[in-house]
């Protein structure tokens, strides 16, 4: 497995001083890197976070497997209802290990359909179950807090769905992942007798996919776990050491945190150059939003900190976004991710038709092309002195793929530990949420209806005050 960090153009020599690192701060910083890695790991081994031990549940994953296997040739279609954490890195798996989207295969029992349900759009839903057969559908529901408003009411109606196709067989057709202890679907899963996994209490949401949330549809949708689980061990051993030549997840975060930081780069533009890295660039805007953007340090402090993640897909986003990164203010970085040796070549037919725009591509491959429009973008960049940074891993593959998310997951960590702040939980999501219960007459959130209705009111007065023109 090869998975490489280049970060030459973030450097000054390529970008210059007031958008690159020089020599003196990145040695200046080396203290903070090492401390960023001690931080974690003691937290780490205190039980706080519990994602770098997923890679060596072996055993979980092999009765997920086995569980899977009973079930496969059952089943055209894998149902996941979930949000968030809980839908992001099944996405992502799909979509890099089996055909990018939105292009994949059909319906069939060899290799069946993922389809995620991760919004409350009727039309969505409506549009999707009517793609579905549910007699040939397994639904997975997923939600750590066994309660969150999208999941529970899209489950209900992907249940009944369920039920008035298979009566009470419908049950047997419903697996559930989330809390051991805790939460409502906890309870309606054990008096059903769903076939259940479990959430580990210290893995949240965006930091799961390799647990029971990714790896129950993958094994359902015949992707080769154990190979995931072994290329995230290898990079979770890789991102415990101190070199950072050795380390790229600590390397790629201490000088992503100089370039943000003191180069006043508050967007960063995840750039796949791969169709099938998609899905997990949308993973990734996640982890790093939630898990980075807060209103607080860890002393308490007021800081409002956080990086915007954007993402963007190459060569497509050069036809509409690259105006923008290139002449537009210089508040970004690009992360660009390559894939080294893509599964299909691309070959263009050699005939030519004495078209020169034609004839210069015909014989040559899209592989080499992709290629190409990567490289020259980043040299454009960099004469631009945008700061740009390239991941390169050599296959898409399940292994490469597993290293790739857990380096993700431990740069992020090790962010969290840069900027001193908690970068596990998510308090900002909580008063939206409460809000909705309020609004959907929930028992116990009244409270906040009142508020919403205060907001209301105040918008009615600033409606009135303000002079706006209406035909
Ligand atoms: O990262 C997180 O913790 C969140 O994004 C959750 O995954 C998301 O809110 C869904 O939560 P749950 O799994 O409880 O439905």
């Amino acid at each position: 497995m090869r998975i490489d960090f280049d970060p030459i153009n973030l450097y000054s020599a390529m970008v210059g001083e007031d958008h690159g690192l020089t020599p003196q701060e990145i040695s200046a910083a080396l203290p903070r890197a090492a401390d960023a890695l001690h931080g974690f790991r003691k937290r780490f081994e205190e039980g706080a976070y519990g994602f770098p031990a997923l890679p060596n549940q072996t055993n979980e994953a092999k009765q997920i497997l086995a569980w899977a296997s009973k079930l496969r040739g059952s089943f055209d279609a894998v149902c996941l209802v979930g949000i968030g954490g809980s839908a992001l890195g099944a996405w992502a798996l799909d979509c890099c290990l089996r055909g990018p989207h939105p292009v994949q295969g059909a319906f069939s029992p060899k290799s069946p359909r993922l389809v995620i349900l991760d919004n409350v759009d009727p039309d969505f839903i409506d549009s999707a179950l009517r793609s579905m057969n549910p007699k040939k559908t397994l639904v997975v529901v997923i939600a750590k807090s066994g309660g969150t408003a999208e999941t529970v009411a899209t489950f209900l109606i992907v249940k009944e769905w369920l039920e008035r196709a298979l009566g009470k067989k419908a049950a047997r057709r419903i697996a559930a992942v989330t809390s051991a202890d805790r939460g409502e679907l906890k309870l309606l899963a054990t008096q059903e007798k769903y076939d259940t996994f479990h959430i580990p209490d210290n893995v949240g949401g965006r930091f799961s996919v390799l647990s029971p949330v990714g790896l129950v549809p993958a094994a359902l949708t015949g992707v080769d776990v154990m190979k995931l689980l072994k290329g995230a061990a290898a990079l979770t051993e890789a991102s415990w050491s101190p070199k950072l030549e050795q380390n790229p997840a600590l390397h790629a975060a201490l000088l992503h945190y100089l370039v943000w930081t003191r180069k006043n780069k508050p967007i960063q533009v995840a750039f796949p150059y791969s169709n099938r890295l998609w899905g997990l660039a949308f993973w990734f805007r996640q982890l790093w939003a939630e898990s980075l953007g807060k209103a607080r340090d860890r002393r308490g402090n007021l800081v409002h900190v956080g990086q915007t993640p954007v993402a963007a897909l190459g060569a497509t986003d050069q036809h509409s976004q690259v105006q923008l990164y290139m002449e537009g203010p210089p508040d970004k970085m690009f992360t660009f991710w390559a894939v080294s040796k893509p599964g299909s070549e691309g070959r263009i037919p050699k005939t030519k038709l004495g078209l020169p725009a034609f004839d210069a591509l015909a014989g040559q491959s899209l592989r080499k092309l992709i290629e190409a429009e990567r490289l020259a973008t980043a040299a454009a960049l960099t004469a631009q002195r945008r700061p740009n940074c390239t991941f390169t891993i050599e296959r898409a593959d399940e292994e490469h793929l597993g290293g790739f998310i857990q380096l993700l997951e431990f740069e992020t960590a090790f962010m969290g530990e840069l900027l001193d702040i908690n970068a596990f939980d998510q308090e900002g999501v909580e008063l939206g949420k409460k809000f909705t219960f309020g609004l959907m007459g929930r028992k116990g959130y009244e409270q906040y209806k009142d508020e919403f209705s205060a907001y209301e009111d105040r918008r009615k007065k600033a409606a009135g005050a303000a002079v706006v023109s209406r035909r």
